[in-house]
């Protein structure tokens, strides 16, 4: 079925917990797996740099039997100006799915509508939903449920904040983002996300005060201040962000057993402290 994952709201409620225990019982089980993509092979095309989701897509299809086939657009006619609509063409007569890294999510939407296969978002400049999906795995792992949990993420309302805006409230936790001022989550999806809450008992806090928005967590999450494709703002976000990085003082007002997340790559001594990001209470590695 040509069902694709662009965004963590492609997802009902329901599916998103059905997709969370299946990878559990992958987690638990791999051997069970080890031949659900034999003789699938599998296209990751990265427009922008990648460790972790780059490493977790080639050993995730190669462990279960697929042929993952890593790209880069630098490699690829995508490179020399072939349209993404036609790669998607030609692709979908090879693989059985495209995984893209990219910067606009209607780059995505566009490979999606041109290609006969499904197409998932290994990150946009609007989202990060494979990013969510593994956090929340991580999240019920350490808490045993996901539900009426506080999960705190403090500074830039980016691709990572809006995943996990939506993939939080599905899951009927509270989301709260602590930014500075001109750096809040977009409008719509803290609407959207708020929205969802209101069915799922969850809910959505917007706020500029870090130190309200840790009061309790359960979860402190962070993340870069300047992500990929921002780096030239990076000396002026580094003199707005401070007040909003992950530092004991967060750590101290919220739950006594919070637990510390970054989706990395980590900058220690700004968005997150060395002690708090290799401290007790931290799951980030
Ligand atoms: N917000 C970051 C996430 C990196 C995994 C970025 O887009 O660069």
């Amino acid at each position: 079925m040509d069902r694709d994952l662009l965004s963590i709201d492609d997802l009902s409620p329901g599916e998103l917990g059905q997709l969370l225990e299946l990878s559990a019982k992958v987690k638990a089980q791999p051997g069970d797996y080890a031949d659900r993509l034999a003789g699938r092979s599998v296209a990751m095309i990265f427009e922008k740099p990648s460790t972790r989701t780059r490493v977790s897509f080639e050993i995730a299809i190669a462990s279960t039997g697929g042929h993952p086939v890593p790209l880069s657009s630098a490699d690829l006619q995508l490179g020399r100006g072939e349209t993404i609509e036609d790669t998607g063409r030609v692709l979908s007569r090879y693989v059985q799915a495209i995984v893209l890294r990219t910067f606009e999510q209607e780059r995505l939407e566009v490979l999606a509508s041109a290609a006969s296969v499904p197409v998932v978002n290994a990150l946009s400049d609007f989202e990060h939903p494979c990013q969510c999906l593994a956090d929340l795995l991580t999240i019920k792992e350490v808490k045993g449920e996901l539900a009426g949990k506080i999960v705190t993420y403090l500074g830039d309302g980016n691709n990572v904040t809006h995943s996990l805006l939506f993939g939080g409230a599905k899951a009927g936790m509270h989301v709260r983002a602590g930014t500075p001022p001109g750096f809040e989550p977009i409008p719509q999806v803290v609407q959207r996300a708020s929205d969802i809450a209101a069915e799922t008992g969850g809910s959505v806090t917007i706020t500029h005060d870090p130190i309200e928005a840790s009061r309790g967590a359960d979860v402190l999450y962070t993340d870069v201040w300047a992500s990929m494709g921002q780096e030239a703002e990076s000396d002026e976000r580094a003199l707005v962000f401070p007040a909003y990085a992950l530092d004991a003082e967060k750590v101290a007002v919220a739950a006594p057993d919070v637990t510390v997340m970054h989706c990395l790559p980590a900058h220690r001594g700004q968005e997150i402290a060395s002690d708090v990001i290799d401290g007790p209470h931290s799951v980030v590695w």
